[in-house]
């Protein structure tokens, strides 16, 4: 399909299906509050339904900059289990107007506080005062991380405590199996599956603040520094307890955006020289990584792992329960994290979709939070894009015609690769496309059941599959640099394991008896049924599943039928039809 038929008339965008982002929020409306605890509780109940707020989307870049700037205007407090709210709010709008607080547990209770004014945040820590320990000493580092201490704990011990503390963590698999089994249709079980696992607004906010917190550690030795966050916490995939992906930008003065100078002279910094770009990174990434280690309040198990492929700090930052990763010189990283921002924005089904393939994927662990040959996150999202660009109308362009709607201000060059696409979502159509989600999780698991991963690529630059470069098990063209295969450590057997439990699962799906049970109240159903990690083996109902024929012949028959079957297996509505018929 040409670029220009993706191309729309500049106008305001609204999501396609019931779910919202956090980030399609329109913060600025928010109000703002003084010492009543009465006032926290409702903002608590208006952000949710801040949720139902859509805004006109704003480019990544301008949100990532509006966010940070945010965190730099908050605190982070360590608070006693009996504090009272009203009493503490009070005494920190002192300091200056409060724009947001919310409580949480991690490791002790937390108070994120955000100011409406910077200044207040300079108020605050003139007024905060340095530890008197008896048998230890102090590192002396001033950070936006602080403890509440109470001057007459005696006042507050009969006062029950007022906080409500906002979860950080997703629930559980079987609440949430529970819960999908619950919902109407397979389409609202996607959508509610997002809904439960994507992250809050609260979330999002602890998550740049801790950024914010690295940064000011850095700033001790680079003070021109940023620190920015990518990957999964930024690109609209984010599942609630995901790592948090930071990078530090040095860009101001690494030499990147150098002047232009005129005149006889130009005077030039006088700097250390190193080997190459990597070497320069792993050194700056091992001083900071000794500060996070050293200086870093509430950093904790800081690990320095220099020598991988993209050289990183590993530590635990305990009062946000975030385990983060720190990278440098990882500028491609980002746009990646933009351009899976911008698919996720266009059209809800793209969301819905990758947060079920990930879930799915992580209840028959298939995917793992440890490092080895599994298919990673990363990896599925691509494969979903490029499902999703193969539908017929495509559902999502192609990154090549995403370059062909950029604009002047869009192009980039990042190490000599190509990292231009379009950055206004309201430049680009809306799809024609109208599957339910239900047609496309079914599509999604035979595509892949059938896909020749033998022989073929997966590219999303393209849209196409295109003849493999080497061997690897699994190809995944790596949109921007566009030799590497994002997906080189998967192995055979796990690829297998991926295919063998896709076609299991499209299998599955096809089952009349996956079809919503009426009267059965809570039983698994649908996707839940399919999240049940003996899914596969037992068809999603804990009986022995009778003797097959191989899992390819099959899908074959399965879909031979399928098509001729097709106007009768749903009601219309997309709903299956109930049926008491089992297998
Ligand atoms: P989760 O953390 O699993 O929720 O997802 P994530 O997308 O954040 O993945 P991860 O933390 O593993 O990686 C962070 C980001 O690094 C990704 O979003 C990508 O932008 C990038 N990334 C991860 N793996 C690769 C890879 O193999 N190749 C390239 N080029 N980039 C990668
Ligand atoms: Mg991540």
């Amino acid at each position: 399909m040409a670029a220009s038929l993706w191309m729309c008339r500049l106008r305001p965008r609204a999501l396609t299906g019931p779910l919202k982002s956090i980030d399609n929020l329109c913060f600025k409306s928010q109000s703002k509050h003084n010492t009543s605890s009465v006032a926290v509780k409702s903002e608590i109940a208006q952000r949710k339904d801040q949720t139902d707020t859509i805004a006109e989307r704003k480019p990544f870049y301008v949100l990532q900059e509006e966010r940070l700037e945010q965190a730099e205007r908050s605190v982070l407090i360590n608070c006693p289990p009996k504090t009272n709210e009203k009493k503490f709010l009070k005494h920190l709008s002192s300091h200056g107007e409060i724009n947001t607080c919310f409580f949480y547990e991690s490791f002790g209770t937390y108070a994120l506080v955000e100011f409406s004014k910077k200044e207040s945040i300079a108020s605050l820590q003139d007024g905060t005062i340095i530890p008197s320990i008896q048998h230890e000493a102090t590192v002396p580092f001033k950070s936006r991380l602080v403890s509440l201490k109470l001057n007459n704990p005696g006042d507050l011990s009969s006062v029950p405590s007022s906080i409500q503390c906002l979860r950080q963590s997703a629930i559980p698999i079987n609440e949430l199996v529970q819960r999908l089994s619950g919902a109407d249709t397979i389409d609202q079980q996607l959508y509610t599956l997002t809904e439960t696992y994507q992250l809050t607004e609260d979330n999002v906010r602890l998550r740049f603040l801790v950024c914010s917190l690295l940064k000011d550690i850095a700033a001790a030795y680079f003070p021109e520094c940023t620190v920015k966050l990518f990957g999964s916490s930024v690109n609209g995939f984010g599942k609630l307890g995901c790592d948090l992906d930071m990078f530090l930008d040095l860009d101001g003065i690494s030499g990147r955006k150098s002047k232009k100078t005129t005149g006889p002279f130009t005077l030039e910094y006088q700097m250390k020289r190193v080997s190459s770009e990597r070497a320069a990174t792993q050194k700056i990434l091992s001083v900071i990584g000794e500060c996070i280690d050293q200086f870093g309040p509430g950093c904790v198990g800081v690990q320095k792992i220099l020598n991988a492929r993209c050289p990183l700090v590993r530590f635990a930052h305990q009062p946000s329960g975030f385990q983060c990763d720190l990278t440098a010189n990882n500028r491609i990283a980002i746009k990646s994290s933009e351009l899976l921002y911008l698919y996720g924005s266009l059209d809800a089904r793209v969301r819905a979709l990758v947060f079920t393939v990930r879930c799915w994927a992580r209840a028959h662990a298939i995917t793992s939070s440890i490092p080895g040959a599994w298919i990673t996150n990363f990896s599925l999202t691509m494969m979903v894009i490029f499902f999703l660009q193969k539908r017929d109308p495509p559902i999502i362009p192609t990154l090549d015609q995403l370059k062909g709607l950029a604009g002047p201000t869009d192009k980039q060059l990042i190490e000599g690769h190509d990292c231009t696409f379009v950055s206004n979502i309201n430049r680009i159509n809306t799809t024609e496309n109208t599957e339910t989600l239900e047609q496309l999780l079914k599509e999604f698991f035979e595509f892949y059941g059938n896909f020749s991963f033998s022989k073929m690529s997966i590219n999303i630059r393209k849209g196409k599959e295109q003849c493999k470069p080497d061997v690897s098990p699994l190809h995944i063209q790596n949109p921007f640099e566009q030799s590497l295969n994002v997906s080189k450590n998967v192995n055979q057997t796990q690829l297998e394991r991926f295919v063998s439990l896709a076609r299991d699962s499209a299998w599955i799906l096809q089952q009349d008896r996956m079809s919503h049970p009426l009267g059965a109240g809570a039983q698994p159903w649908g996707l839940a049924a399919l999240l049940l990690p003996s899914a596969s083996q037992t068809g999603g109902k804990g009986k022995k599943r009778r003797k097959r024929e191989p899992a390819s012949e099959r899908i074959k028959s399965l879909l031979e039928s399928l098509k001729s079957n097709k106007p009768n297996s749903t009601n219309g509505n997309g709903k299956r039809n109930f049926s008491t018929q089992s297998y």
